[in-house]
């Protein structure tokens, strides 16, 4: 088997896939959004907090059990273990990590598919299709479905290309696309009326808002949804690096790469709202609070967009193409996780193991279409501040207490023997055996009673 794996070509490969997995909308479209609705600078305080102290030592365990055992979360888990109960247990994470991949990526399909629709609409208005062009930006079941099924297509592709030929080359190249055209978005959108205001919300923290009690919910929550935690995603990528490579600055790296992105993206939304406010965009709800939930991107930036003519124009497609790449590079990273399970399990060709992925995610997306109001959130929540942390603290305690630990020392410092005696080595295993099962407890605990 091991001869047919795939494994990335090359570090920086790995770096831009797993960045392009953990960018995303939760990155460019939830994190600003959910902070502006938690209080603004207070919020991304806890959050990098969070982001370090707990998403970064969950991300190693990730990486580090899945380049062990060269395989998808429930071999990685089995492999780990010492006894039948270990074992049995371990499957049940794995198995549950997959079905939760499978429903995250069944709502992610059906936002960035309004993504992509409103990418298409802009040029298709300016070349005079306004027919199309309205179709795509009104809500509608077909519309849901078509765009929805549209972007579970995309997906399927690339990852049925495969790892290196699929996931790493696009990855590749959409990432440096995705950077750049978000730091010139930032740099117009400063120069608007309004901006200011903005920034100060951002920048400038509420300090009540620190005490408030869904603060470290959705901090975590946001946390764990943006480095694509505790499903196995992060683990296969893991699964393919190769030996020689160090996990412990890969992992620093893409924790940098993904938390960067979110602060920056902070500095495009938030200002493009009170740029839209000085426009007479209504910006706030009922209660004087910024208004946030799945369709604000939607409201407040195609009304300021609509405002700019030519300018606007050019504006939307780049950030709803913006958009579309970012949720593409974190989608093939979802479907990765049922796509290795089955070629690994079955032996299915990639291509097979895609198709039948993406056509049960597509039935699951159609139900939640389906059933919009009664399912969208509450699949979000279960899946994301619920699923997610326990699962990563199931893989703590895999990593931490049920995987021997001078096999698990050896697997960090594989790439280099003396490593074992670093600090990192020292601290981290202790680490997270015990401080992050705690933090996940309370918080999930506080989340739930
Ligand atoms: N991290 C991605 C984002 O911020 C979403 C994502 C990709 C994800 N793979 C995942 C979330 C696995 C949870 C689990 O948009």
């Amino acid at each position: 088997m091991a001869a047919s794996r795939g494994e990335f070509g090359s570090r920086l490969g790995f770096i831009m896939a797993a960045a392009g997995s953990a960018v995303g909308l939760g990155n460019i479209w939830n994190f600003p959004t959910t902070m502006a609705g938690n209080g603004g600078a207070a919020f991304v305080l806890v959050y990098l907090a969070l982001a370090f102290l707990l998403a970064y030592p969950v991300l190693m365990a990730e990486l580090t059990l899945g380049r062990h055992a060269h395989g998808n979360m429930i071999t990685a888990l089995a492999k780990v273990s010492s006894n039948g109960t270990q074992r049995g247990i371990g499957m049940l994470i794995g198995v549950t990590g997959i079905f939760t991949a499978s429903l995250i990526l069944s709502f992610y399909a059906i936002i960035a598919g309004w993504m992509m629709g409103f990418g298409l609409a802009f040029p298709l208005e300016a070349i005079g299709s306004q027919g199309a062009a309205d179709w795509l930006r009104t809500d509608g079941l077909m519309r849901n479905l078509g765009l929805m099924f549209g972007f579970v297509i995309l997906t399927m592709l690339v990852v049925a290309g495969g790892v290196e030929a699929g996931i790493e080359r696009w990855s590749k190249r959409l990432m440096p696309m995705l950077i750049l055209t978000l730091l010139a978005l930032v740099a117009y959108v400063a120069t608007l009326d309004g901006a200011g205001a903005g920034f100060r919300e951002y920048l400038v923290p509420d300090v009540s808002e620190l005490m408030s009690a869904n603060i470290l919910t959705d901090a975590m929550g946001a946390a764990f949804f943006s480095l694509s935690l505790g499903v196995g995603t992060m683990l296969v990528y893991g699964s393919y690096v190769a030996d020689n490579e160090h996990l412990p600055s890969l992992g620093v790296q893409v924790a940098l790469v993904d938390v960067g992105i979110a602060v920056l993206a902070g500095f495009l939304i938030l200002p493009a709202m009170y740029v839209a406010a000085a426009q007479g965009v209504e910006i706030f709800g009922a209660q004087g609070e910024l208004i946030s939930g799945p369709t604000l991107i939607f409201d407040v930036l195609v009304q300021l967009f609509a405002g700019m003519e030519a300018t606007g124009m050019v504006l939307a497609t780049a950030f709803f193409g913006l958009m579309s790449i970012a949720a593409l590079t974190s989608s093939i990273s979802m479907l990765e996780v049922p796509v290795s399970f089955l070629v690994e399990r079955f032996q299915w060709s990639r291509m097979q193991a895609s198709l039948v992925a993406s056509m049960i995610i597509t039935v699951m997306s159609a139900v939640i279409i389906m059933n919009f109001g009664a399912l969208f959130g509450l699949v979000v929540t279960a899946s994301t501040e619920i699923a997610q942390p326990l699962l990563g603290l199931g893989l703590c305690i895999y990593a931490g207490w049920v995987w021997n630990r001078n096999s698990l020392l050896s697997e960090l410092a594989k790439n280099e023997p003396s490593e074992q005696f670093t600090l990192f080595m020292r601290i981290w295993p202790v680490y997270a055996q015990t401080v992050c099962p705690l933090i996940i407890v309370v918080i999930v605990g506080q989340t739930l009673f």
